[in-house]
């Protein structure tokens, strides 16, 4: 593995584990997938001394891989950063040992970019070629049976969504200029993500939607489970900084636990409170973790205090939302302060750092 790299895509991370799964696997596998489905569950969920990679429900995991290894394609739905990209890129590390085959959605999404385009200089220079062509991720992965990704598909126009529908319904992709056609291999299949606060799933056109099996990725329900999760995370990404320092557990655990009270606007017991309408996923307590560790480090020689967090919540949750930073002060100053433990408190003394 490159140690240059930021952030090597899924078959990279875990090309040792993914090996080995490989190697042992004596269970009948769907054509052209690489691992069979015990084992791509397997390398998901973990098992034995393997850490789970996601917190979902095992039900999730066994009807996506069904879906893909059918003629269905996989639509995963849900608020932001409940872990949609990162299951999808995970499934197809281990389905077809790739998770790059990818399509950012957007506004800005243009035909070219779900099936080809070409390179202009040799297009005029020798006209339509083979050699001319460039194959978006999604032919790419037809041709060499396996699975392609598209991000955020609501994002973009639904007449250019729509440019799927034979490439789904019938498996293939005709190149007109060349008089070819390309025929998917067995394998190939996509997955798409879409996220509930962009632009919804029902302007998708009927007919694209009935080629897809939708999922919808809720939130990690338990407070353990978010808990024991976001601290993997964070010791992963600070392990890959080089810094050797890991959050103090109780200052852990004030940080998810506000960031689950303010996501679901009710407390441990059942107290309704407020619900902030930026987004507070596990995602975001996971880059708020590991700030208030690289803070604590570079900036004091510590592993950050109770202050950080109250320092980067404004940032990280309230964005430029001005209701919700008063829902956070009121959280702190009514909440954090009946909490026992000495992290509440110093959580509570610190909310003065909150922007006016
Ligand atoms: N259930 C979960 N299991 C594992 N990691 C999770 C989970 N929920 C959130 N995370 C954390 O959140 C990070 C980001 O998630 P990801 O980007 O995949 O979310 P997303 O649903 O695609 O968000 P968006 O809708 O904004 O694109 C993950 O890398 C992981 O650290
Ligand atoms: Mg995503």
């Amino acid at each position: 593995m490159n140690p240059a790299v930021q952030r090597p895509p899924a078959e990279l991370r875990y090309a040792d584990e993914l090996a080995a799964l490989a190697a042992s696997d004596r269970d009948p596998r769907p054509p052209g997938w690489r691992l069979s489905m015990p084992a791509v569950r397997r390398f998901l969920l973990g098992d034995g001394d393997a850490p789970a990679k996601i917190v979902c429900a095992p039900s999730l995991i066994e009807r996506a891989m069904v879906g893909l290894a059918s003629s269905r394609a996989l639509l995963l739905i849900g608020e932001p950063g409940t872990a949609k990209s990162l299951l999808s890129e995970l499934l197809a590390a281990a389905i077809c040992g790739q998770s790059t085959l990818t399509v950012q959605g957007s506004a800005a999404t243009t035909e070219d970019q779900i099936r080809y385009g070409w390179n202009y200089a040799l297009l005029l220079n020798e006209g339509p070629s083979a050699r001319a062509l460039v194959p978006s991720p999604l032919m790419r992965a037809m041709r060499e049976g396996r699975i392609a990704r598209f991000e955020e598909i609501t994002r973009c126009p639904p007449e250019v969504q729509d440019a799927l529908l034979s490439l789904l319904s019938e498996r293939l992709l005709a190149v007109p200029e060349l008089g070819e056609t390309v025929f998917a291999a067995p394998g190939f299949n996509l997955i798409a993500t879409a996220n509930t606060r962009d632009r919804g799933v029902n302007e998708m056109s009927a007919a694209l939607k009935r080629r897809f099996s939708f999922e919808t990725v809720f939130p990690i329900a338990d407070l353990d489970q978010e808990l024991a999760l976001v601290q993997a995370e964070v010791s992963r990404l600070l392990a890959q900084d080089g810094v050797p320092r890991a959050p103090a557990a109780d200052l852990l655990e004030v940080l998810v636990t506000t960031f689950r009270e303010l996501r679901n606007g009710v407390d441990g017991q059942g107290q309704a409170g407020e619900r902030l309408s930026s987004v507070v996923s596990t995602a975001e307590a996971v880059a708020v973790a590991h700030a208030v560790t690289l803070r604590g480090h570079y900036l004091r020689g510590d592993a950050g205090q109770a202050a950080d967090i109250v320092e980067l919540l404004a940032g990280a949750a309230a964005k430029d939302n001005a209701d919700d930073l008063k829902k956070i002060r009121r959280y702190i100053e009514q909440r954090a302060a009946k909490r026992p433990g000495e992290a509440w408190k110093a959580f509570h003394a610190a909310r003065h750092l909150l922007p006016p």
